[in-house]
């Protein structure tokens, strides 16, 4: 069995990108694997946050967690915040790391616009999220391509520290998911869906009801062609609708366009509405049954004892061969 480690940030919004894209897969994949899934709160302050609202969103995402299907007997599911060895082992590979190459990483230089006074967590960020993966021994990291370069260096870090103390670390393979799996901005079509977008009918959230869902799918931007037809380049609005219909309802792309062959966008966003309140429905259901009932932070608890004890043990071997310690 392969071990297998993601973690996802506890920010609001969680929308059907976020769900196609990542936790659809971190489900499929924990039937084969030995599962660590993680909610990163000691990532999300690298920007400012509101205590209380830090608070709900960490408990808003564990139980998304768990209304998507991950199965806190078969996989392990914890707030990252509990294990205090996730920043213990990302000081030693702070160590172990060039400022050259964190400032080469993207989304640093995105968020801090060159800034001063960019906060320095946001610059170690990557080796925070390294730190996450080489804890558990992981095998695979199932993410976005967004993330591809914070997995390289986390590779180079580890095989830098294998290089002078062999055996330190299991060297990870990402696992990129697939560009199908990429949902856009309902209305600018040629971004990515994504949490902090100003408008809030851009996106489905997965805790959206119907009218919400139904109102952003109608005014979702097309074009004046009226054929229902898939064309990134020429056609990214109603591409993007189709590969979300595709997703959800699991019928290929190339027979969902015969199927509204001659038929208006109308139609086939009517239908794409039904679709979509369908998928999402069990999940909110699940996901209101769980987020306020003793089941939450059960889970969360056998969680993180479960993710401790190897944290733990991975310290030890880590720390003795840095000869840190008596
Ligand atoms: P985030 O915390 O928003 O960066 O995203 C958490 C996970 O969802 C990551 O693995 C992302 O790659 C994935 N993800 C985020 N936005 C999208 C999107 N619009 N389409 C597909 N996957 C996404
Ligand atoms: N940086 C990731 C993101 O923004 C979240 C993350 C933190 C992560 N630690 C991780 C993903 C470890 C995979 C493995 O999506």
């Amino acid at each position: 069995m392969k071990r297998v480690f993601s973690g996802v940030q506890p920010t609001g919004n969680i929308h059907i990108g976020n769900y196609l894209g990542a936790f659809k897969q971190f489900v499929e994949l924990q039937n084969e694997n030995e599962c660590v899934y993680c909610i990163v709160d000691m990532h999300s302050i690298t920007v400012p946050q509101d205590p209380a609202e830090l608070k709900n969103n960490t408990l808003n995402v564990a139980a998304i967690y768990m209304a998507t299907g991950i199965d806190p007997k078969k996989s392990i599911l914890f707030v990252q915040s509990e294990v205090k060895e996730h920043a213990e082992l990302a000081w030693i590979l702070m160590c172990n790391s060039y400022t050259g190459e964190l400032s080469r990483m993207t989304q640093f230089k995105d968020k801090s616009k060159g800034s001063e006074s960019a906060p320095a967590g946001l610059f170690t960020y990557p080796i925070l999220m390294a730190a996450d993966i080489l804890l558990y021994d992981t095998d695979m990291v199932p993410v976005g391509n967004d993330q591809k370069q914070h997995i390289e260096l986390c590779r180079d870090i580890a095989i830098r520290v294998n290089n002078k103390l062999s055996g330190t670390f299991v060297i990870p393979d990402g696992r990129y998911l697939k560009e199908g799996a990429r949902v856009m901005s309902l209305d600018e079509p040629d971004k990515k869906m994504s949490k902090s977008a100003e408008n809030e009918l851009s996106r489905i959230s997965l805790l959206d009801d119907e009218n919400k869902i139904k109102k952003a799918i109608m005014r979702a931007t097309t074009d004046s062609e009226g054929t229902v037809r898939f064309d990134i380049k020429e056609k990214p609005g109603i591409s993007n609708l189709l590969t979300i219909y595709s997703a959800f309802s699991g019928v290929p792309i190339k027979t969902l366009e015969k199927k509204y062959e001659g038929r208006g966008y109308g139609e086939f966003k009517k239908d794409l509405v039904e679709i979509t309140v369908d998928a999402l429905r069990p999940i909110r259901e699940r996901f209101n049954e769980i987020r306020n009932s003793q089941e939450l932070p059960d889970a969360l608890e056998e969680g993180a004892d479960k993710a401790r004890a190897i944290a733990e043990k991975t310290m030890k071997r880590v720390k003795g061969n840095f000869g840190l310690g008596v």
